[in-house]
């Protein structure tokens, strides 16, 4: 792998070019939901975008926080096939001030996420695209202010000509052990230096499309997007996550969104 193949070729700063600016720096932002998961740990009647959390489905919640964050210019939401046209009727339904759009995602997460960015870069020849922010639907109550926090750093980055991969981190609480195939500890890494990563990710788009074609070609799965940027040795930054960014999982996580939201409410 040769990570100079994955430099967008538009490698000038806008100060280069203070007439016609690269339009990787200023087309606009879109968010792209990963929604298209079963839900099997929830273990709900249904995809687990789609259930009840209060008045609005977890879908909803979501997209409600990444429409007040003001900083996108449009969603797209990767569902299963069959639950496409219940996602229309549902982000339909919250009359948004930015447009939705809905495909159908695939078989696993990074499948769908790849789906999601050739939907989304399609037409970036007419319609440029400079950053997309990949989330995940179950983490439906993460706050408005962090997807303008990724958002804003990676635009930053991207006008000082770095590469734009900014995420979210928290410390962790627990100590972390490596083990080895039949859980014998095998190292215990400095928990200082240790971060539980979250979503919203946000990345220059051209690089996150470079980088999902080159992973697909050489067949490489990951957890996060993210986790591409590092293997090709492609700087990813961090800032400070945010609890209610958690993913909801299993059943009793859901106990804990009820906590948040009842909170949020009494502010
Ligand atoms: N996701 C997706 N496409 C898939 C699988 C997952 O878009 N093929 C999305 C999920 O909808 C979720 C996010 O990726 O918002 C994180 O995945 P996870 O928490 O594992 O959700 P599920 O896959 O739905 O849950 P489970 O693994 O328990 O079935
Ligand atoms: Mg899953």
């Amino acid at each position: 792998m040769d990570p100079d193949n994955i430099t967008p070729e538009e490698n000038t700063t806008a100060a280069d070019q203070p007439e016609a600016p690269a339009t990787r720096y200023y087309g606009k932002a879109v968010a792209l939901v990963a929604a298209a998961g079963a839900g099997h740990r929830l273990g709900a009647d249904k995809p687990k975008a789609f259930v009840e959390l209060g008045e609005h489905t977890i879908l909803q919640h979501c997209l409600l926080n990444i429409a007040a964050s003001g900083v996108f210019e449009e969603i797209v939401v990767m569902a299963s096939f069959e639950m496409c046209s219940l996602a229309i009727d549902q982000s339909t339904a919250l009359e948004l001030d930015i447009p939705v759009k809905v495909y159908p995602g695939g078989v696993l997460r990074s499948d769908s996420v790849f789906e999601g960015i050739k939907r989304i870069m399609a037409n970036d020849e007419n319609d440029p695209v400079s950053i997309i922010a990949v989330h995940d639907a179950a983490r439906c109550l993460t706050p408005p202010k962090l997807f303008a926090d990724v958002v804003e750093k990676t635009r930053l980055l991207m006008t000082v000509n770095n590469p734009g991969a900014v995420i979210p981190a928290l410390p962790v609480t627990d100590t972390i052990k490596m083990v080895d195939s039949v859980g014998n500890v095998i190292g215990t890494p400095d928990r200082s230096r240790l971060r539980a990563i979250q979503t919203p990710q946000a990345f220059d788009a051209k690089l996150l499309s470079k980088i999902h074609e080159q992973a697909a070609a050489e067949d490489i799965n990951t957890t996060d997007d993210a986790a591409l940027f590092e293997r090709f040795g492609i700087t990813v930054m961090t800032v400070e996550g945010d609890r209610r960014a958690f993913k909801i999982t299993n059943p009793e996580d859901l106990a804990l969104a009820n906590i948040y939201m009842n909170q949020d409410e009494n502010d």
